[in-house]
């Protein structure tokens, strides 16, 4: 008897948390503006998956195990010594940040500012934004491109033949609707295609 209760409670619990995830995803359009705005795309890609070329290896927020309050946190001070920014302004001016200043800093460790600093409330939108639509959802789809680029996007054709079953590379993720970005399409497929014996020669 107690189980079914147990049962019946957690199946209303999905649907709520279920729910939620859906209002999440309605209300970000504030949040994928301000991913693009902040130009988190130059490093993370429009899908979020990252990849080599900037600032080092930008982390695939597709599969960040972060929660919601460290994502938040990583994108107002940024990474000590790595190449994620800090999007506050002030991140290592009063400690605010992991308790650290920037004179406590030495050069190579101070995270880089961020070319467009984020007021508070962007940082939330953007935050939720990841959670909502980037973290955990797997491959990349036609309806997400669409989602990203505006509904019928010529740039997103390339998930339309995969996902139909067409041609499906298996570094299709990591590619680029080549209009959109296209300088990056470039160091992606430096970085996935590099054949090895040139690296030797
Ligand atoms: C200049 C390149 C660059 C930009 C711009 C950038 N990031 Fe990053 N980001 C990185 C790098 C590099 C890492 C990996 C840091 C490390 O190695 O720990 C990272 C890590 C992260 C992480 C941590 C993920 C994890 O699982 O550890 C989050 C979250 C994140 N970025 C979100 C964002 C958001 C949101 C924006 C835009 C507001 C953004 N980033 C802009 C380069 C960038």
């Amino acid at each position: 008897m107690a189980k079914r209760f147990h049962y019946a409670f957690a199946a209303i619990f999905a649907a709520t948390v279920a729910g939620s995830g859906v209002a999440l995803a309605d209300s970000s359009d504030e949040g994928l503006r301000v991913f693009k705005a902040a130009n988190c795309v130059g490093c993370h890609k429009w899908t979020g998956a990252g990849g080599g070329g900037y600032g080092g290896a930008a982390a695939n927020l597709r599969k960040t195990k972060l929660t919601l309050e460290q994502i938040e946190l990583t994108i107002r001070c940024g990474r000590i010594s790595k190449g994620m920014p800090h999007f506050d302004a002030d991140a290592y001016t009063d400690g605010r940040c992991y308790g650290m200043k920037a004179a406590q800093l030495g050069p190579g460790q101070i995270p880089p500012e961020a070319d467009h600093p984020l007021r508070p409330a962007d940082i939330d939108a953007v935050a939720k934004y990841v959670v909502a639509n980037i973290k955990g959802q797997g491959e990349a789809t036609l309806d997400q491109c669409h989602s990203f680029f505006g509904a019928g996007s010529r740039v997103c054709d390339m998930y339309a033949k995969r996902d139909e079953g067409g041609v499906q590379h298996a570094d299709a993720e990591q590619q680029e609707p080549a209009e959109a970005h296209q300088h990056m399409k470039v160091d992606a497929a430096t970085d996935s295609n590099a054949p090895h014996q040139d690296a030797e020669k």
